[in-house]
């Protein structure tokens, strides 16, 4: 009862079918911004972002910056309505920057609102968003990606960077779980 994939229900999105839309995302980032004079910089948060981010930026064929920020909401399979960011202090000001959140999913919308405000005060040129998953039935706050990868329904999945407790996020495909396991620990 050790691998990864226990409490794993069925696999929503392989690792190819993840590489194919990714590397798509990367290219048309790569021309949004290409005649841009700004420079590029992406933001991507703790922990869940770190997957697909680190796929999506092999895909860019720019010249940019990486940064990572600390978020956190979640406390099981429910956000707790309460959003934790930690901005670092060499983000204060973002003039002359192109900013790329890149983030693995929006869900009730709570934590990219809440980041897509707190860069706004820090004037950057422009502001997007780019999410692998997006899930708008759970909307809590009104929020709309500027790219998606995919969009799902209302499950919970896990896996590419997601968890569920602190788990799954190694798995290499995005999978739905076992409602048997959720809240069984
Ligand atoms: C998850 C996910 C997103 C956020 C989306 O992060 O990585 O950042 O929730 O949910 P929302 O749209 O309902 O706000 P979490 O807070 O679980 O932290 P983690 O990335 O460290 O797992």
């Amino acid at each position: 009862m050790n691998k990864a994939d226990v409490g794993i229900k069925n696999v929503l999105f392989s690792r190819e079918q993840l590489t194919q839309r990714i590397s798509e995302m990367g290219r048309e980032i790569t021309e949004l911004y290409a005649s841009s004079p700004n420079k590029l910089l992406i933001i991507t948060l703790l922990k869940g972002g770190v997957v697909f981010t680190s796929d999506l930026i092999r895909h860019i064929d720019l010249e940019c910056r990486v940064e990572f920020i600390k978020a956190s909401s979640y406390a099981g399979t429910e956000s707790t309505g309460t959003v934790n960011i930690y901005l670092p202090r060499e983000l204060d000001s973002l003039e002359g920057y192109d900013v790329l959140i890149s983030e693995d999913i929006a869900d009730t919308g709570l934590t990219l609102s809440e980041l897509e405000k707190k860069l706004l005060e820090r004037k950057p040129e422009s502001l997007r968003t780019a999410v692998l998953l997006n899930k708008p039935s759970r909307r809590r706050s009104p929020f709309n990606p500027d790219m998606v990868g995919f969009e799902i329904p209302d499950l919970f999945v896990v896996g590419f960077g997601l968890d569920y407790c602190e788990k799954y996020r190694n798995l290499p495909y995005i999978a739905e779980m076992s409602e048997e396991y959720i809240n069984k620990e």
